[in-house]
């Protein structure tokens, strides 16, 4: 392999933040932790944050229409999430809610914790910090992480897939558990009520777009690094 194009080396000893974008089913997560594995990179989701802040407001019997408590909840929150793309863990508090803050109950209401603006601003100033103390090899995703968190990284990316491939995709990583119209709910209406608040459906200025609707996992995998390897030029 061309030294320049192994992603174990490329850039080693400079900053290398790749950030990801993009709508629900898209392929984000496992695009992204996959692509930090191969880049020896850290890996941050966090979408996992706004769940995380999700789950102790419903534990505490938090109004999330109030703002003011739900801004409140996402200070006061002792969130921890693994950097590894190797070991998936989120606690909050110091207990393990990994499985927990995927769960249907805490996908229907987490739109409510990202469209409050207090807490968005409170994940961001964290999330930023997590960006910094990777040493600044890492591959984050989420939201608004090209425009917002990290409009400054080496590499920015929209990673975007037809609505079908999206709803195809959420299905099988739920198990075959939900109806087409609660796939439908979580998918579509989720991202809708996302948008008012981050735009993540069109690139911003400079960040690269990936369609995946057509590509497999290992294709969209190299097409994200083929991108930090041009990117990065
Ligand atoms: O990627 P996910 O499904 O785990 O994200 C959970 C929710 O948080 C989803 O409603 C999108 C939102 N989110 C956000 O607004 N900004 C981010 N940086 C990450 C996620």
């Amino acid at each position: 392999m061309n030294p320049e194009r192994d992603p174990a080396t490329f850039r080693q000893g400079k900053p290398l933040v790749v950030a990801i974008d993009g709508p629900s089913g898209s392929g984000k997560s496992s695009i992204s932790r996959e692509a930090a594995r191969r880049l020896r990179a850290a890996y941050l989701d966090t979408g996992a944050m706004y769940r995380a802040v999700t789950l102790s407001c419903m534990r505490a019997g938090i109004d999330l229409t109030d703002a003011i408590a739900v801004e409140a909840a996402a200070k006061a929150a002792v969130i921890e999430l693994s950097t590894s793309p190797d070991a998936e863990w989120v606690r909050v508090g110091g207990e393990d809610v990994t499985d927990e803050i995927r769960e249907p109950k805490v996908s229907a209401a987490v739109s409510a914790v990202a469209t409050t603006l207090g807490a968005r601003a409170e994940l961001v100033r964290r999330q930023q910090q997590m960006i910094a103390e990777s040493g600044l090899r890492i591959v984050a995703e989420g939201r608004d992480i090209t425009t917002v968190v990290a409009p400054h990284a080496e590499v920015r990316i929209l990673l975007t897939a037809s609505e079908e491939a999206r709803m195809r995709r959420r299905g099988i990583q739920l198990g075959g558990t939900q109806t087409a119209v609660q796939l439908k709910e979580q998918v579509l209406a989720r991202d809708a009520k996302d948008s008012t608040v981050v735009n993540f459906q069109q690139a911003a200025d400079g960040v690269v777009t990936i369609d995946s609707s057509d590509l497999d996992f290992e294709q969209t995998v190299q097409a994200v690094l083929d991108t930090v390897f041009t990117a990065t030029h």
